[in-house]
């Protein structure tokens, strides 16, 4: 039995959390084994290691060492697991966030990036990434209105758009497992797009 792993990606104030709820909500009235976790996270360890991501300096080589130390975690304790049952698993970010993030955003090494990649991933990526697609200058609007930032929605809109840039190009190296969701329009168009691409492909 092998399960289904489907990620969510796109800078910050993209608006995926909410479409992410429609599509659990969609799945668990569907499915009996509907695991939803994120990254940076989804373990115990891995949950610290965000705390520490998120709110404490650090390099960028050491920042992509703890975001791939807490993945290591969660796929060897939640996400394999988890396919190996046959669960349907969604996660909110994974490595193309590294490499959108640490990579495009910091400017740190895409060779190294790739090289933890194959160690701690084995080979394994999800099904299906979700890629929210909306232009930095309208995020930084949607985030100045949030809460207290953390050290990545802090930033300012050209690391946003390095960001974006990541996301580009790790989407047209990998197309045949991105799906690009125009974010740029009212959150029901966002949602029935959404839909309507994942029933295709008998996701929905
Ligand atoms: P996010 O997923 O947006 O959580 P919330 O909705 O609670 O704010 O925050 C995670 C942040 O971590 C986001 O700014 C992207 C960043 N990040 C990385 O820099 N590298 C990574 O590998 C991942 C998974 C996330």
């Amino acid at each position: 039995m092998s399960g289904r792993f489907l990620s969510l990606e796109g800078i910050d104030g993209a608006g995926k959390t909410t479409h992410l709820e429609a599509l659990e909500r969609r799945w668990r009235s569907q499915h009996a084994d509907v695991v939803r976790t994120r990254e940076p996270g989804g373990t115990p360890l891995a949950e610290k290691l965000r705390e520490m991501v998120l709110h404490d300096a650090m390099d960028p080589l050491c920042e992509s060492l703890l975001v791939f130390a807490g993945r290591r975690d969660h796929l060897a304790t939640v996400i394999e697991p988890a396919l190996a049952r046959g669960a349907w698993v969604l996660c909110d970010r994974f490595t193309d966030a590294t490499f959108a993030y640490q990579g495009g955003g910091r400017g740190f090494d895409l060779a190294v990036l790739g090289q933890l990649e194959s160690w701690v991933q084995q080979g394994r990526q999800p099904d299906l990434t979700l890629w929210f697609d909306l232009p930095p200058a309208i995020a930084a609007q949607r985030l100045a209105a949030a809460r207290q930032p953390d050290r990545f929605e802090a930033m300012d809109q050209a690391f946003f758009e390095r960001v974006q840039a990541g996301y580009r190009a790790r989407a047209e190296a990998q197309p045949q497992r991105f799906v690009r969701i125009d974010a740029d329009q009212r959150v029901e168009a966002v949602a029935a797009q959404l839909q309507s691409e994942l029933s295709r492909r008998g996701w929905w």
